[in-house]
């Protein structure tokens, strides 16, 4: 069976901005997250405590954070790698926080500056802390379904990671298609071994790129396997600039027309995401990637 409701995790200020080569500024970021609350995102990842050279996008993440109010039932999650993150954050009130590893050594070493095993060594206290303070911690596990130098990644070994992710006291796993090579056979393969290792899955996540146009597949798949939150970046932005080859992130729009179309509810107003993409094009300079966007956009 489908779902009757599904949480859209917006990711569009966070991992989509990240992968542009224009530096927006930060009134138009936050004008960005207002929008995406307005059409009724209630958990919208705004931006990352990342190195500031690493990630140059996303520079202005506490000037971003002092702009945004609160509002009743909506989430903004932040990026956080390490204790020197968490201390950003904390000091600006962040009530949710997002760790990610890598399944691979490869992109942990590019995306980490770590081995997987110091890694999570990296995130242990940050959990730890995080979660003795009241937060939200989900930890993302990347290249969960292949990697760009290491081609294949086997499900043992995403399992293990996961397992040791999980065992840091997450509160929600994403698996990240980082370049989004995922089929759905993989997708229902890797669910059902997380969920033989002991893996609720209300706490799982799915977290999908569409480089090959199989992210809408990959996506029913899961939630016909129980999965009921869903990422997606608002007209399809982002990507990652520390893996080769990672387009697009699904798009929010064709996520919610395969959604609505099934009846499933996510509180999001179509048009008025459409409306913010439209608008978040203009800013950028080129049209949103978004099957869904484009068509309901007249001219
Ligand atoms: P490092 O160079 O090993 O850092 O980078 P370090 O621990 O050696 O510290 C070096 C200096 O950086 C120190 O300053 C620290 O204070 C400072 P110094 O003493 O030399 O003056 N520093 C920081 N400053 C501000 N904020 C911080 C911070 N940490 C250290 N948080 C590090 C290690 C983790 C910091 C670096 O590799 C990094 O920032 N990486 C982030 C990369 C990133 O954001 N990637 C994109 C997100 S992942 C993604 O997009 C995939 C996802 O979407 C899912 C999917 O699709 O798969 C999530
Ligand atoms: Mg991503």
């Amino acid at each position: 069976g489908l779902p009757s409701r599904v949480t859209i995790c917006e990711v569009g200020p966070r991992d989509g901005l990240q992968n542009e080569s224009a530096v927006l500024p930060v009134e138009v970021k936050a004008e960005f997250v207002e929008r995406l609350v307005d059409a009724g995102h209630t958990v919208v990842e705004t931006t990352s405590f990342v190195h500031p050279k690493w990630v140059p996008q996303l520079a202005d993440a506490a000037q971003l954070l002092e702009r945004l109010a609160t509002v009743d039932g909506v989430r903004y999650p932040v990026l956080v790698p390490n204790e020197r993150g968490l201390d950003r954050a904390l000091a600006l009130g962040v009530r949710d926080i997002a760790i990610f590893g890598s399944a691979t050594e490869s992109f942990a070493r590019r995306n980490l500056n770590r081995t997987v095993d110091e890694s999570l060594e990296m995130f242990a206290p940050v959990v730890d802390r995080a979660r003795g303070a009241g937060l939200g911690v989900r930890g993302y596990l990347s290249m969960a379904f292949g990697d760009p130098w290491e081609r294949e990644v086997p499900l043992a070994r995403v399992v293990d990671v996961a397992d040791r992710l999980m065992a840091l006291g997450l509160t929600e796993l994403s698996l990240g298609d980082t370049i989004g090579v995922a089929t759905p056979g993989r997708v229902v393969a890797l669910l059902d071994a997380l969920v033989d290792r002991g893996i609720p899955i209300n706490r799982i996540a799915v977290h999908f790129h569409d480089t090959y146009g199989q992210a809408l597949a990959n996506t029913l798949a899961a939630l016909r396997r129980g999965v009921t939150t869903v990422d997606a970046s608002a007209g399809g932005l982002g990507g990652c600039p520390y893996a080769e080859s990672a387009t697009g992130n699904l798009a929010t729009e064709d996520l919610l027309w395969q959604l609505h179309g099934l009846g499933i509810d996510t509180g999001v107003d179509l048009g008025k995401l459409v409306e913010t993409s439209v608008w978040m094009a203009q800013q950028l300079g080129r049209p949103s990637p978004s099957r869904t966007v484009t068509a309901l956009t007249p001219g």
